[in-house]
This record gives structure tokens, C-alpha cells and sequence, in this order.
């Protein structure tokens, strides 16, 4: 397994398994990998001949309050554990690197889809994750990029920018891994205490609620948030960022789940943010 860490070297590799016509898969993460990284890498080897995965904390995602310093890195573990999947390179660039002085190029999805969910209260992460993603697939020229269903907000932003400027990668969404618990998992799930952890799982038990009325014929957007609200309310460590149903991925605002549709929740618990979300589809 390689490890670049310049651009130069991680295109000349890219350029390589193209001219041997190698089908490259890109898995973008920010390191302290955990199951649900593993099952997009395993995606990526079932579908293509080369996996790249990228492992950088990306700066320009993180709003000066946030937790970019504190984020976990857990780099030699992470290459253990890619490893043994059998990645065939980690691209591990510096902040210098992928940010050198006089950088001023940023990708900014407009209107609602990056203004609302998480948009709303992190206003500058969707154009951090656009420019790198951006950059990212330039980089190692992909044919294929693999995100989770965890973010769905961010995988309809990478969608919408890879049509827009007609990128190459196909972006392909695996659905959310979950502890046996219910807890979605996160590289932020090693903030939380263990009592913050059992707290969390309002969060799941909430979305798994809804999706049951759902299924039992519930359509109104309204009652599936009062669900997925009125289980939160009972973790008094718990205040909602959110709850939203909106048509997914286009994010737009529905009375009633008509399409598919994004039933998705963003919690505080202590410091810790969290997000979570079921797709509900209709006549599934
Ligand atoms: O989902 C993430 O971990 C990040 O937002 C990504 C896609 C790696 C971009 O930094």
C-alpha cells in the first residue's frame, strides 16, 4: 500500500492506473476510520480496480468555533486498518499542501441545499467540503467516489457540484452503519462520556419510531418530526439543532412524504454535535 502525501506523486500514480486502464474508486475521509469508513472502502474494491483513500482533516470545513483542533487523528491506525482491506494508497496531504499560500479557489453550492440541515448552523462547511471533494477528484482523477448516507446532506452537495461542473466521478451513497445499540457511527461518538452515549440514543430510537409510523401509513411531515421530538425530549442532556423532513436530494420543503424523503436530526449532547437521518421511501 502506497502513501503519497503530495499532489505530484498521488497524480502520477492516478495517471498511471489510468494509462494501464484501472478503474480508480476514491473514498474521502478525515481519518479515526470506524466500520462505516470500512464499508465504503469495501465498496470501492468490489467495484474498482484501484481504491485511493484520502485521510485529511480539511481545514476549510471547520468554522473557527468548531472542533478542527480537537478532531481525533488517528493516522497509524488508520493505515493498519486499510491495510488489512488491502487499499492499494492513502493520499495524506498537510493543510500546506492542499491549502498553499494565496489559495482563493472555493466551490459554493447556492441556495438551499447548503443553507439548510446543517447548513443553517455551520455556514461555510458545505463550500470547505465542496472545495476539497472538488480538488480531491481532481487530484486522483476517480471514476467512481463512495460517501455515507450518515451525511446525506453532504452527498446531495457532492452530487449537485459533480453534475454542475461536470466532473467525472459516479458519487455513490452506502446506507448509515450503525452499533448494535442503534448509534449511528462517528468519529465524534469518541467525545461522548458513557452516559452521553446512552443518552445518544434517543436520536436512532426517534428516526426508527418515525420510520415505523411511516410504514404503518403516516404521511404527515409534521407528526414524523413531533416523533422523532417528543423521543428527544425525553434525554433532558439532549437539545435538538434540528429536525427536518424535506425531499431528498433536491432538499426542498414537503408537507407530506410524497418521494423519497430525508427525515434528519441533528442533536447536542454536552459539546458534542450529531447528526443522523433515515431515507423514507414511498412503496418501499
Ligand atoms: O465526510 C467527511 O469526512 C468529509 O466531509 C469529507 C467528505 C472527507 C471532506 O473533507
Amino acid at each position: 500500500m502506497k502513501i503519497f502525501t503530495t499532489v505530484k506523486d498521488m497524480k502520477n500514480f492516478s495517471r498511471e492506473c489510468h494509462c494501464a486502464g484501472k478503474i480508480i474508486g476514491l473514498v474521502p475521509t478525515m481519518g479515526a476510520l470506524h466500520e462505516g469508513h470500512l464499508s465504503l472502502v469495501k465498496a470501492s474494491k468490489e467495484k474498482c480496480d484501484v481504491t485511493i483513500v484520502s485521510v485529511f482533516v480539511n481545514p476549510t470545513q471547520f468554522a473557527p468555533n468548531e472542533d478542527f483542533d480537537a478532531y481525533p487523528r488517528t493516522f497509524e491506525k488508520d493505515v493498519a486498518k486499510l491495510k488489512l482491506l488491502g487499499v492499494d494508497a492513502i493520499f495524506h496531504p498537510s493543510p500546506e499542501e492542499m491549502y498553499p499560500a494565496g489559495f482563493s479557489t472555493y466551490v459554493n453550492v447556492e441556495g438551499g441545499l447548503t443553507k439548510k440541515l446543517c447548513g443553517a448552523s455551520r455556514p461555510t462547511h458545505f463550500r470547505g467540503v465542496a472545495t476539497v471533494v472538488t480538488k480531491l477528484m481532481n487530484i486522483t482523477q476517480a471514476d467512481e467516489s463512495f460517501f455515507g448516507q450518515k451525511d446525506a446532506q453532504q452527498v446531495a452537495v457532492v452530487k449537485r457540484f459533480v453534475t454542475d461542473l461536470n466532473l467525472s466521478p459516479k458519487v455513490n451513497m452506502l446506507p448509515i452503519v450503525r452499533e448494535e445499540s442503534g448509534l449511528a457511527l462517528s468519529s465524534r461518538n469518541a467525545y461522548l462520556t458513557s452516559e452521553e452515549k446512552i443518552s445518544a440514543l434517543a436520536l436512532s430510537r426517534g428516526l426508527k419510531k418515525a420510520e415505523a409510523t411511516f410504514f404503518a401509513g403516516e404521511k404527515n411531515s409534521a407528526a414524523l418530526k413531533k416523533i422523532v421530538a417528543d423521543e428527544l425530549a425525553t434525554e433532558p442532556s439532549i437539545s435538538a439543532d434540528y429536525i427536518e423532513l424535506l425531499k431528498y436530494p433536491s432538499l426542498e420543503e414537503t408537507e407530506f412524504v410524497e418521494g423519497e424523503s430525508l427525515l434528519a436530526a441533528a442533536i447536542f449532547i454536552g459539546k458534542t454535535r450529531l447528526i443522523d437521518n433515515i431515507i423514507l421511501t414511498p412503496n418501499s
